[in-house]
């Protein structure tokens, strides 16, 4: 039965109300049949058990629909970005997706994130100078913060000058605004052919970028990855191409909304903002406490039934698409105590936020140290932090793929 009630899942509004709803979905059905705003019908799943069992089995949920039938008569895109996107990592499943991965996965172990952690601490310690220079003591903990912070680790890390980074802000927003689910609407004032434009444009910025590398290798990560290699070959110039689309579109918005929800959850628990400065040692354990509370991804890539299957009993028809809706898997009450309460201190917590099984998230590690570090910075340097207007003024963003605010009004 397919419930095509008005589920309102990706208006900014039904950000705060989404958690009921996935509530009364999970009890009602945790498999269950909805008709999108886009007019597609997909099975969502929101119980934390069969999320697991359904995001690990990659035999029988694949990332692409069968050659026929099923949910999968995908839109035709324009060839910028099938070239971007189209056959990336994170719609490839084993054994080609474990190819790929390796070629990059070396990149994003804890070990190798945790080199990391002192270029991080630098680039959030500049940041919050120039922050606590300003003479009204206020600022947008979004825009002014939680935007550039990953931004300028990422064009480090992947060897982008810093002049173009707000490039690459633009570009990987436009993206996301293709994804029909995410309904994010492109930058006012831009029609649907200058979007196609810049990302011709981006597409020639990778392309120039990857002859360079490939030229001139340096300490960065496309260089690296122009030189990896499993079972004796390397990344072609195409497969880097979407390597390093993905990481872009991955990596960005994801850390600037952990960033800001991670904030919000705190103004508006004040008692654990109190616990965790402290205690600035319970940062790891609160940013995965933030991951389960407020995770920035709010569901999976789509999988389609590679045959006729079931989910908890409920029968999957071939070529059916599946999503987890990964917030509300994490407060299914069969899995966590109190789901709705924020406990920084809370022990085994294995959120789904990161997804699971062969996709789990390549850049957790980073995201985490990211996430680690903004909020004990944060809060050492700027101990009157607090919202700057009662009740806080945060603004969520509309879409249902990304969770993550608009801005939020700060006062230090
Ligand atoms: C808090 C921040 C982040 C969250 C919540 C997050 C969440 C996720 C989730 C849920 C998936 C799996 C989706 C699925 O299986 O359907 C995923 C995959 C992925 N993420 Fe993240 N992510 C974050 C940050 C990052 C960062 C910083 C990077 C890169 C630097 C990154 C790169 C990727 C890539 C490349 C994949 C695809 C992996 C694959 O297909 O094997 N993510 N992420």
């Amino acid at each position: 039965m397919t419930i095509s009630h008005d589920l309102d899942l990706t208006s900014a509004q039904s950000r705060e109300s989404a958690y009921q709803a996935y509530a009364a979905l999970r009890e009602s059905a945790p498999v269950a049949r909805v008709r999108m705003p886009t007019g597609q019908d997909v099975w969502l799943v929101t119980g934390y058990e069969e999320s697991v069992g359904f995001l690990t089995d990659y035999q029988r949920f694949r990332t692409s629909p069968p050659a026929s039938g099923g949910d999968g008569a995908a839109p035709a895109l324009p060839e910028a970005v099938v070239r971007l996107l189209g056959g990336s990592m994170g719609s490839m499943d084993p054994p080609d997706h474990t190819r790929q991965r390796r070629l990059v996965q070396a990149a994003f172990t804890p070990q190798y994130v945790e080199t990391l952690r002192p270029g991080v601490q630098a680039i959030t310690d500049q940041l919050v100078d120039g922050l606590l220079a300003r003479p009204d003591h206020t600022f947008d903990l979004v825009e002014d913060f939680a935007v550039p912070l990953p931004l300028t680790v990422m064009s480090d890390m992947l060897g982008i000058p810093r002049d173009d980074r707000n490039r690459f802000r633009l570009w990987s927003e436009l993206l996301l605004s293709l994804d029909p689910t995410s309904a994010q609407s492109a930058p006012a004032g831009m029609s649907p052919m200058d979007v196609m434009a810049e990302i011709e444009k981006f597409v020639g910025y990778l392309d120039a970028l990857i002859v360079a590398k490939r030229a001139d290798p340096g300490d960065d990560l496309i260089s690296r990855m122009t030189l990896a290699e499993a079972d004796g070959e390397r990344m072609t110039d195409e497969e880097l191409l979407k390597m390093v689309a993905l990481l872009v579109v991955g990596g960005l918005g994801t850390t600037q909304h952990l960033i800001g929800n991670m904030v919000l959850a705190l103004f508006r628990n004040p008692e654990q903002l109190e616990l965790l400065r402290a205690d600035p040692g319970l940062a790891p354990s609160a940013v995965e406490e933030m991951l389960r509370f407020h995770g920035p991804i709010e569901i999976s890539f789509p999988r389609f039934a590679a045959e006729d299957t079931e989910i908890a009993g409920q029968p999957i028809a071939r070529g059916e698409m599946i999503i987890a809706v990964l917030a509300a898997a994490d407060r299914d009450p069969a899995r966590f105590t109190d789901p709705d309460r924020l406990d920084i201190q809370r022990s085994g917590n294995r959120h789904l936020a990161f997804g699971r099984g062969a996709h789990m998230c390549l850049g957790a590690p980073l995201a985490r140290v990211e996430g680690q570090i903004a909020l004990t910075t944060l809060l050492a340097r700027m101990p009157q932090l607090r919202p700057a207007t009662e009740p806080v003024d945060a603004a969520w963003r509309p879409g249902l793929t990304l969770r993550g605010l608009s801005s939020l009004s700060v006062r230090f």
